[in-house]
This record gives structure tokens, sequence and C-alpha cells, in this order.
């Protein structure tokens, strides 16, 4: 059953797009209370032994219990285990106990998930404003819950079939030469490949929808050149439109007045790659229209996918935020000019951290910072909006006005979009792959994490950067954490400019490469029957343990494990220099590898733990009981795929 409140004056964020009646009495849940004096905070008091789930996109584990989270969409390349906010805006949680009650809070701003952090036992969700709509789900398990969530936020994003072949990427190609060296370094090592992706080199000085005729003569006829290889480029669109004069999206959007207003009416300036840009203001729906309009330019030369970058938005100053920077400057200077001050000059000489606290504060705070987001508004049904306030739906709309426009565009075809930041209501435009993470074996573990809690928000098409975006990756890293992309819809590898190169081509003995990325291409047909049938009926894609067993402590207490699907349960390994690992079955199962001579190994596994040995190799799962997938040969992209090959392995 779903019961929506409202609390106050609620912004519409049409993440839901259901009409439903609002309940007149005041939303009443056992354990729980609320206070809406100005602030808003919901109190309840939680079981020893009740789960939290949900949160989509977010730090830590399945069970989100023993933290603190906030719903804040932020630029932050380093997801170190304190970090409070990541690139994602996810309001819904679970409370699994006693009682099965699932809560979304559609509130745009900034909102606190205190999860037993202050207190162990207690669970309070707070925000700023008393101005929000909730929706209470009760149900029969976390599970029902969550169905009934993802049927009433509406059906999930499905990318064209082509998108569940695997794809390379990274920030440093250039030249039409460097995308080509890339198809040839798969090709000739006989690893599977379907995308190529082009980061921010590709545009003319990152101005969004263009490309640079030097590094890419004739465009149109390369993407020709490369589909008839089975091989999609998909280029990088970020949310700032840089400020130049001549450059026709730039001064089409200040005509028609289409950009983020400062409070006196002047375009907001901040600067992100290209420099000094404006936001277009995709929360106005004209402007959205607009924006989205653009992508037709990539579009009519073949273009079949994109990913939207940079639209928390990222801001790396602020022209406000350096006067201010500037200022503070001038003044520490000024004070180092006073002639008795001279003994103490040459200690701020020597030692940087003698730099004013002020000073210091105002250097490390001036990228994405609040105060720049207090700085600009957006225009809605004829209303200036201040951007803090709906802060966190600025990627659901960038990827919007794509997704809206595609549908206008391009009405027959099926166009891979994906974003950066998001809230709920994107996951009916998009996907997400989950930003900047490391070459740290930790982030393997944090990226199945995320899985299934995104899946709960309506995130299906999802993934991160394999291999690891920041830091230099290793052999072994990058081929477990593959081992792991063979399950995840978005399969990519990406990594940061300045790093080591991590196509798999770079390492010795690619066999092992080609073998795990191939397994992915022998279950694509299943895996991709497997989202395409969870997309329409609102299910799940992955699904946490505890939600299929929810009787089962260990099971509920598994987060290193995954069910996929109705039929399999993955089991990645992610330390470093481990022969295996070890394993529950919640109940008996058949476990299956696929080695690297191409056979597979099939073993009938009782109930309870177990070590398996997976070699670095090797890609292990499990067959449920009663349940059976189905096997195809190995191909070099989705288009070459055989499915008279499909042989079926199954677990009587
Ligand atoms: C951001 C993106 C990353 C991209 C880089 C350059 O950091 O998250 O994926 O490579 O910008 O465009």
């Amino acid at each position: 059953m779903i019961k929506k409140y409202r609390f106050g004056k609620p912004f519409e964020t049409d993440a839901i797009l259901t009409q439903m009646q609002e309940e007149t009495e005041a939303p009443c849940i056992a354990q729980g209370s609320f206070q809406t004096n100005g602030h808003f905070s919901f109190t309840y008091l939680m079981d020893d032994t009740d789960v939290i789930y949900g949160l989509g996109e977010a730090n830590r584990g399945i069970n989100k219990r023993g933290y603190v989270y906030e719903s804040n969409c932020t630029d932050d390349p380093n997801h170190t285990e304190e970090k409070v906010s990541l690139y994602g805006a996810h309001n819904f949680i679970i409370i699994s106990g006693k009682q099965q009650v699932g809560m979304f809070f559609d509130y745009p701003g900034k909102i606190r998930f205190d999860i037993g952090y202050t207190r162990q036992d207690t669970l309070t969700v707070s925000c700023d404003d008393a101005d929000l709509y909730l929706y209470v789900i009760t149900g029969e398990s976390a599970y029902d819950v969550t169905k009934q969530f993802r049927k009433l936020i509406g059906t999930s994003y499905i990318p064209p079939k082509f998108a569940f072949g695997f794809g390379q990427s990274r920030w440093g190609y250039q030249t039409a030469e460097d995308v080509e060296k890339v198809v040839k370094g798969y090709r000739e090592n006989g690893i599977p490949l379907d995308m190529v992706y082009m980061d921010i080199d590709y545009m003319q000085d990152y101005k969004d929808f263009t490309i640079n005729p030097e590094r890419f003569p004739d465009f149109p006829s390369f993407v020709q050149k490369m589909k008839e290889q089975h091989i999609r480029l998909i280029p990088i669109i970020d949310a700032g439109v840089k400020i130049e004069e001549g450059y026709d999206i730039y001064e089409e959007g200040v005509k028609k007045g289409y950009f983020c207003k400062r409070a006196d009416g002047s375009d907001f300036v901040a600067a992100v790659w290209p420099g000094w840009t404006h936001f277009p203001d995709v929360l106005n729906k004209d402007a959205r229209e607009w924006f989205g309009s653009k992508y037709q330019i990539l579009i009519d030369q073949g273009i079949e996918g994109f990913w939207n970058d940079m639209n928390e938005p990222a801001i790396f100053y602020s022209k406000e935020g350096v006067e201010d920077l500037n200022e503070a400057m001038k003044a520490f200077v000024h004070s180092l000019e006073e002639p008795q001050e001279q003994a103490h000059r040459e200690d701020i000489m020597d030692n940087a951290n003698a730099l004013p606290y002020e000073v210091r504060e105002k250097m490390n705070r001036i990228q994405n910072s609040p105060q720049d987001y207090e700085r600009f508004y957006h225009k809605v049904n004829g209303e200036m909006v201040r951007h803090d306030k709906v802060h966190n739906l600025y990627g659901f709309n960038m990827t919007r006005a794509a997704g809206e426009a595609f549908s206008k565009i391009a009405p027959d075809k099926e166009i891979l979009l994906f974003s950066r930041a998001s809230y709920i209501g994107m996951h009916r435009y998009g996907g997400i792959w989950t930003g900047d993470n490391q070459s740290w074996w930790s982030h393997i573990l944090l990226n199945l994490k995320m899985m299934p809690s995104l899946n709960m928000c309506g995130f299906l098409y999802c993934g991160a950067d394999l291999g690891g975006f920041g830091s230099h990756t290793t052999r072994d890293l990058l081929l477990r954490w593959l081992a792991l992309g063979v399950f995840t819809p978005l399969m990519r590898n990406h990594a940061a400019l300045g790093t080591r190169e991590q196509e798999c081509y770079q390492f010795e003995n690619t066999n092992d490469f080609k073998h795990v990325i191939g397994v992915r291409y022998r279950l694509l047909p299943y895996l991709y029957d497997t989202f395409v049938k969870a997309a329409k009926e609102n299910d799940m894609y992955f699904k946490p343990l505890g939600f299929e067993f929810p009787e089962d402590k260990y099971a509920v207490a598994t987060e290193d494990q995954l069910l996929l699907g109705n039929e399999l349960m993955i089991t990645p390994v992610y330390t470093q220099n481990a022969i295996g690992r070890t394993v529950y079955l919640p109940e008996e199962m058949m476990f299956v590898k696929f080695m690297p001579d191409g056979t597979i190994l099939q073993e009938e596994m009782t109930r309870g733990y177990h070590f398996i040995d997976v070699a670095l190799n090797e890609v292990p799962m499990f067959i449920r009981k009663g349940k059976q997938v189905s096997i195809v040969d190995v191909a070099q992209s989705v288009a070459e795929i055989k499915p008279e090959t499909a042989k079926v392995i199954g677990y009587r």
C-alpha cells in the first residue's frame, strides 16, 4: 500500500508522474515521529535487527546502518569511507524488520539520512525546509516494497542492445587515430569490444556539440567506418556551455535567456573544463527542450549514445569565488608588507600552513562551493528558484533534456544515455555510471554494493569505471574487476588522464582478458533479456540476498554477493592475491566457473558456507536450483553473437 503526504509547499520534482490522492491525516509509523517546526525531521527508533536498505548511489554497505549520508549531488573524485555525498541523490529507504516500510522523501535540496550515526539505534532524516512530499509504502517484504515503489516511479530506461557489450574509455583519447589504435588493440587480440568512449578532447575547445575538425576530419565518415567494425563511438556531453563569441549555442542561449541567472538577472558564470561557462537552465521546460535539441547535431553525424557529465553541476570556481579569494589574498599579502612582520613573513614562506585559516579555507572551498550554489537561479513556471533549493535536480534534468529530445529526434532509434549526477525520476531517461572511483580493491566491493541499491531506486543500467578511474591500476585488479563487470549492465573500462594505460591489451597474456570479457558475450543474450524483463516488470536486475531470503540471517548479512535475475548469484573476488573466496549459499546451488580453455565447470553445492577457488582468469557464478540460463558462443561484438549457438546450462 502506498500513501502520499504533503508537508508545506513542495517543489514539483517530477520524480513521480503517477497522480495520487494526498492523505489528509498526518503520517503515522510505529516507532517513528515527525517534526515540522520550520525544518523537517523524521526520527525512528530502530530495533537491533532492523535493516535499512536504499539510498541508491551512496557510500558504504547494502545495509545503510551505522553511518550518515547526505543527498547532495557532489563532484568528488575521492570516494573514501568517510564521504557522505556522492553524485546521486536517491532519497528512498526501506526499514526492514518487524515492519516493512519504504519511504521516499521527494525533496530536491540537501537532505540528511543519519542511520545510526549520532545514536546507534536511531534513524533521523532531516532537511532545512519542511516542504516536501513523502511517500510511505508498506508491504510484505523489502522486495515487495521495492516493487511497489518501482511501479510508482515508472518504467526504467532500457538502452540499446549494443550497450550491453564491452566499452573502452579513457580521458586522453584525442584523435581518430587514438580511437583506431584502441579498436585495433582489441580486435588484434581477439578481445570483444562494442564501444569506444570519447572524452572531452574530441570537442573543439570543450564546446558542447562540436567536433574538433583537425582531430576528426570528416567525423560522420569516421563514425560510419567504426560502425562497420561494430564499434559505436559514445561522446561525452558536459553541463557547462563555453562562453565564446561566435559559438552558436552560447549566443543562442544568451539571446533566449536559457542560462541560469544571478539574482540581478545576469547570466551566472562558472569555470569548468572550457574555462568560463554558463549553465543551461534545464529546470526551465523551454530551455530544457532547447538544450536537448542540440544532441541532434551529433545524432545526425551517426552517433547513437552519450554520457552526460559534470552535471551536479560541478563548478571549479565562480567569478564571485575568485574575487572573494583574491580579496583575502590581497589582505594577507598586505599584512606581509608591514615591516614589523618580517620574522613572521619568513615563517610563513617556510610553512604553507601558516597561511591564515580564512585564506586556506577559501582556497579549499572554492570548488563546488555551497555559496556558489546559492548564487544562481532557475526559472520554473515563471518563478525564480534559487539553485541550492533544487540542487539535486540538475543532472536529472540535463539527462531528461536529452531523453525527451531523443523521442522527438529519433523516435525509432534506441539511444544509449547515462549520467553522472541523478535524482529518482531520471531512471526513466537514462542510466548511471558511478563516477570517479579509484584503482583500489575496496572499490570493487563498493561497486558491487551500490548496484542493488541503485536498482531499488529505479536505476538499472548502471556500472562503475572498471579498473578504476583515478590511481594506477594493476593487471590483477583489472581482471578481478572485469569479472564483476561481466554482470553489470554497463561494462566499461575507463581511466583518468595521467594514470597508467589500462586498455586490456596493455598487459601481458591478453588471452586472460579475452576470456573474461568473452564470458560477458557468452551470457549477453541472457543478461539482456533479464534486464529488459526487470525494467518492464518494475523488478530488480540485482538483488541483495536478503530480498529473497529474508528469514535467513546469514543471507541478510551477506553484502559481497548478489542475486541476478531469478537465476543467478554472483560472487566476485575482490581482494588482492586471493586464490578464491568464501561464499554463502542460502539454498543448494550449482557452482559454475568459466574456465580459460572455454569449458564450463559445474559443481552442485549444498546450503551453507563454502570456499571456492577462483583463479585470476576464471569467472565464477552460481545457478539457483530449478533454474537455467542460456549460453552462446563468444563473439567479438554484440552484432556478431550467433543465437543458434545457444545451449542451456542449469540446475534441475
Ligand atoms: C570527470 C568525469 C570523468 C571524465 C573527466 C574528464 O571527472 O567523471 O569520467 O573522464 O571528467 O571529462
